[in-house]
């Protein structure tokens, strides 16, 4: 009976997430991201959602998506995309809020909930933007949210209610991982996993530029590389069978074995301390997200 009402009560809020109308305001690397994310997990289709932008490419891309465009949120952009939203995406650069959020703010009613992807802005300062009473969630999302694997962190505002909450989980967790942070964890989330996707990418790039100067033709050693990382991650985060994820330090102690190549290997990342440099660009990304706020 329990089951059969936790059933019922999923099946209603997804039903809440699907007709709401979802407006981007900005929708460049990480708003593309979003949009392709959602539409590509069938959580709402491109008919309920919008967009505002500057450049004719964006609209091209958007219109090509078969998104309803608007133009620069500062120029009238704004109160159009209030007016056909339910849910509305801040996508734009920090440097660029205060201006959307000026714009934004006469349009926006009880009705709206306002979704901040900008890294480094604090709840407060949105709501303090925003009319009295606003519900906001503030978010960090990562770019793999395109192909429906986003790492992505969440922490409501002082008047988003458990509805919003359900809606925010529904909508990150179908294109990827989503879980819920307090705020002062946010600047080291954008550290990690909103800054990540880059240190991996180089590590990918330089791990096979070992590889083709050990003999291995690029394509091959391009494709060898990216998976390596990627099965890696997979063992981490599905390998125990249960959903709980195993520590990569007993993955790594499994993987080496005695006089072996992957404990010289090894070695070498140690002494060019490796570890170390990781460490240390999770916390600078982490400060330079802090400073951004
Ligand atoms: N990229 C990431 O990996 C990542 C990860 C997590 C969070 N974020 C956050 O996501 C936000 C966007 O970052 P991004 O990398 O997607 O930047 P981006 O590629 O520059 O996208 C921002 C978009 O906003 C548009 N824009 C700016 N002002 C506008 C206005 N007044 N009206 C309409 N459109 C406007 C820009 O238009 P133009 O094309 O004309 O400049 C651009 O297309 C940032 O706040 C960032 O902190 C990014």
């Amino acid at each position: 009976m329990e089951q059969r009402q936790e059933a019922e009560k999923q099946e209603e809020e997804q039903a809440l997430a699907y007709r709401d109308r979802i407006g981007f305001v900005g929708a460049g690397q990480m708003g593309e991201a979003l949009i392709c994310g959602f539409i590509r997990a069938g959580i709402c289709s491109p008919s309920q959602l919008c967009a505002c932008v500057r450049s004719e490419e964006r609209r091209r891309r958007m219109l090509e998506l078969g998104l309803q465009v608007f133009g620069d949120a500062t120029l009238g952009g704004a109160a159009e995309l209030a007016a056909a939203s339910d849910i509305i995406f801040l996508g734009v650069k920090p440097q660029y809020l205060d201006g959307v959020l000026e714009a934004l703010q006469p349009h926006v009613t009880p009705n709206h909930l306002i979704v901040s992807i900008a890294a480094g802005v604090r709840l407060a300062s949105l709501e303090a933007a925003l009319p009295e009473g606003s519900r906001v969630i503030r978010v960090m999302p990562n770019t793999p949210c395109l192909i429906g694997q986003a790492a992505s962190a969440y922490v409501l505002g002082n008047h988003a209610t458990n509805e919003d909450a359900a809606k925010i989980y529904m909508l990150l967790s179908s294109a990827g991982l989503a879980v819920s942070v307090e705020e002062r964890m946010m600047d080291a989330v954008t550290g990690l996993s909103g800054s990540g996707p880059a240190y991996v990418f180089l590590a990918i790039e330089a791990m096979a530029d070992g590889a083709v100067a050990a003999g291995l033709p690029r394509d091959k050693a391009l494709a060898l590389a990216a998976q390596t990382v990627s099965g890696a991650a997979r063992m981490v985060l599905e390998g125990s069978g249960d959903g709980s994820l195993t520590h990569p330090a007993l993955l790594k102690d499994r993987v080496t074995s005695p006089a072996g190549t992957t404990i010289v290997g090894l070695a070498e990342l140690e002494t060019s301390g490796v570890r170390g440099a990781l460490i240390r660009a999770v916390k600078a990304a982490a400060k330079r997200s802090e400073n951004l706020g």
